[in-house]
Formats: structure tokens, C-alpha cells, sequence
């Protein structure tokens, strides 16, 4: 199918009005991308903040209809599609479970994902869904008290700590055809392709982390992409995303 880009120089949330155009119609795969954003939204009901200058940051959203046998490991085949297209070799970019993007070795964010779905009136199979993937990108660090303090310790980063020459478009015109053969490639075949190179990214994997009352050392991730955490009794436990959020301790 044709993608259709549109450039908005600003709206609330370029996913909210994914949703919302998918409620009055829309149907063909949209790339919705916003100069700036008023009221982005995060994981977790969080806010992005987004309110900055235009090409501060990069805000997009990617939607269309999609019928996965199995939605399992579409957020991090969705993380690791951006940082392999923004950072081939890996040198520079991690990955937080499930799908952060973290400056390697500082523990700084610099890109999310919110993965969404919605019904669809005319669905064909009873697993199409329209599916808006979100996608929030620092393209210069974030300035201080840009976001709660309590939840980013260390600080944003941004793209041009590691390509100074990098600007918002740029970005955009590197992600923006690999990640829609991602998602066509996840519907078609599911995540396991991209599960298996999750590793090479996890910033976690042999860490100490905290999930809401639980601490272990991060191990990896499951066959369905859930993070496994090895706990002080030595059982290894499952997080499925979308329960809490993941912090080194
Ligand atoms: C996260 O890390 O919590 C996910 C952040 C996702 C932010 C992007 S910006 C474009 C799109 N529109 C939104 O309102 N949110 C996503």
C-alpha cells in the first residue's frame, strides 16, 4: 500500500489524531509528523514533552490497519528498527526494555515509542486492528526541567551527541521507510527476527533493576518479548510491557 506523509507544523498529539481520523474513516496507512506537539503523550500516561523550539525534536506517528497473528514483540521489533536505522553499527544507541531508546553507557533517553491499537468498523479477520506506533525522538538534548526530574535522573540526550550534523529530518527520512517495512515484515511474519537481536542492544541485560515492588538482575527477554528478571531467590520472573517501568537500582 501507498504511505501518505503529512507534515502538521503543530496538533495536540500526532498519535491522538491518528485515533481520532481512524474514528471518522481513515484507512489508508498515514505518517503523521508535527513540528511541534502541545500535548504529547507517553507510555504509561505519562506526557512527552515536545514544546520546543521546531527541529528540537522529532515527533511522528506511523498508522495503519494491521492483522498480526500475534501481537507479542511488535514494540521492541519497533525500538530496534530505530536504533539500527539511526546507529547500524550499535556503537552508540541501546535499548531500554521494552522499546527506550538510551544513549549507551550514561543512562540517558533519547527516543520512545507508544504503541497503540484501536478497532477498526470494518475489520476483514478478527485480529485487524489500526495500529498507531508513536515515536518521539531528541534531536538536541532536552533543556533541564524540559521533563520530571524523578523519572529521568540522569538527563536527556539527544541525536547530535553522537551525529552533530543530524537535524529532524534527517532522522525522519532514516526511520521512516524501515519502519514501515518492520511493521508490514511483524505482520507478515511476526517478532521472532527481530526478538533474536534484541540482545545486541539490551542495556539492561546484567543489570539490577527495579520493576514496581520486584528487583533482579535483568536477563534478557522471553520468546514473547516480556523482560525476564532473575529475583533474589534466584527465580526467574516475567514483566510484560505496559505494566511499570524499568529502573536501574
Ligand atoms: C515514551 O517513551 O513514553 C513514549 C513516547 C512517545 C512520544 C511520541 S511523540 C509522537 C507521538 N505522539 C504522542 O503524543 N506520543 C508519541
Amino acid at each position: 500500500p501507498g504511505l501518505s506523509v503529512e507534515i502538521l507544523p503543530e496538533t495536540g498529539s500526532t498519535s491522538t489524531e491518528l485515533l481520532e481520523r481512524s474514528r471518522r474513516g481513515l484507512t489508508e496507512p498515514t505518517l503523521l509528523v508535527a513540528e511541534r506537539q502541545t500535548a504529547g503523550r507517553g507510555r504509561l500516561g505519562r506526557g512527552w514533552w515536545s514544546d520546543a523550539a521546531p527541529g528540537h525534536t522529532l515527533t511522528f506517528s506511523l498508522g495503519l490497519r494491521l492483522a498480526p497473528a500475534d501481537w507479542s514483540g511488535l514494540s521492541l521489533a519497533v525500538g530496534l528498527t530505530l536504533a539500527e536505522a539511526l546507529d547500524p553499527a550499535g556503537e552508540h544507541l541501546g535499548l531500554k526494555w521494552p522499546n527506550d531508546l538510551w544513549l549507551r553507557g550514561q543512562d540517558r533517553k533519547l527516543g520512545g515509542v507508544l504503541i497503540e491499537v484501536a478497532p477498526l468498523a470494518d475489520a476483514v479477520s478478527a485480529q485487524e486492528r489500526w495500529l498507531v506506533i508513536g515515536v518521539g525522538l531528541n534531536i538536541a538534548p532536552l533543556p533541564p526541567g524540559a521533563a520530571d526530574p524523578a523519572l529521568f535522573r540522569t538527563g536527556h540526550a539527544g541525536l547530535q551527541e553522537i551525529d552533530p550534523r543530524l537535524d529532524a529530518p534527517t532522522a525522519l527520512h532514516r526511520v521512516a521507510a524501515p519502519l514501515l517495512r518492520a511493521v508490514l515484515d511483524f505482520g507478515a511474519q511476526g517478532g521472532a527476527a527481530a526478538l533474536a537481536r534484541f540482545a545486541a542492544r539490551d542495556v539492561l541485560a546484567g543489570r539490577r533493576v527495579q520493576v514496581g515492588e520486584l528487583t533482579g538482575i535483568a536477563s534478557g527477554i522471553g520468546h514473547d518479548g516480556a523482560l525476564l528478571l532473575r529475583d533474589e531467590a534466584g527465580r526467574l520472573q516475567t514483566v510484560h510491557s505496559g505494566e511499570a517501568s524499568v529502573r536501574p537500582c
